[in-house]
């Protein structure tokens, strides 16, 4: 068994009375769940059950109404973020480059599967579909830099990169 909790959810209380705030600020507005989303979603990153749930009481409506809001719109999260979003393209045609043993190769350097965060924060890892550089196949994108032609064995050194606060290695 792991030792760590991963994604435990740690709101603060002035990130509950910026919610708050919001909801009253959207309360009596027609289709005000989604700028409520947007806003929390902004105030903590990500949208937990927890958040979910005091949308819902706030705004008077019920969870699941607020979950599949949640679930249907790519732009929100239901798991944290890392400083560093990792994304690996599962596209056809990186997939057929590896992509999976360059995605396996993350997991596996940094402990956390797909969909998940490190507990440091730092790192989140993601697939994708096409990112529209299948010509670097096979790719990954740490935020907004695109690393392509990718071998597993290199996975460490870029990861170190961000480790050390450099980023964008070559
Ligand atoms: S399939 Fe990966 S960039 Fe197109």
């Amino acid at each position: 068994m792991s030792e760590k909790t991963l994604n435990e959810f740690k709101g603060t209380a002035e990130q509950e009375a910026a919610l708050k705030d919001v909801i009253a600020k959207h309360h009596d507005q027609p289709g005000g769940l989604m700028p409520v989303l947007q806003e929390a979603q902004g105030i903590y990153g990500y949208l937990p059950l927890e958040v979910q749930q005091m949308v819902a009481d706030g705004l008077g409506i019920s969870l699941s109404e607020v979950y599949g809001v949640a679930t249907f719109y790519s732009q929100f999260s239901l798991t944290p973020k890392g400083k560093h979003q990792i994304s690996v393209c599962l596209g056809t045609a990186c997939y057929v480059k590896g992509s999976d043993k360059i995605l396996e190769a993350v997991e596996n350097q940094l402990g956390i599967k797909s969909g998940e965060c490190t507990p440091d924060g730092l790192f989140s890892i993601d697939s994708c579909r096409c990112v529209g550089a299948c010509g670097l196949a096979p790719v990954m994108t740490i935020g907004e830099e695109v690393y392509g032609k990718l071998v597993p064995d290199q996975v460490k050194k870029i990861l170190d990169s961000y480790r050390n606060e450099g980023g964008a290695a070559e």
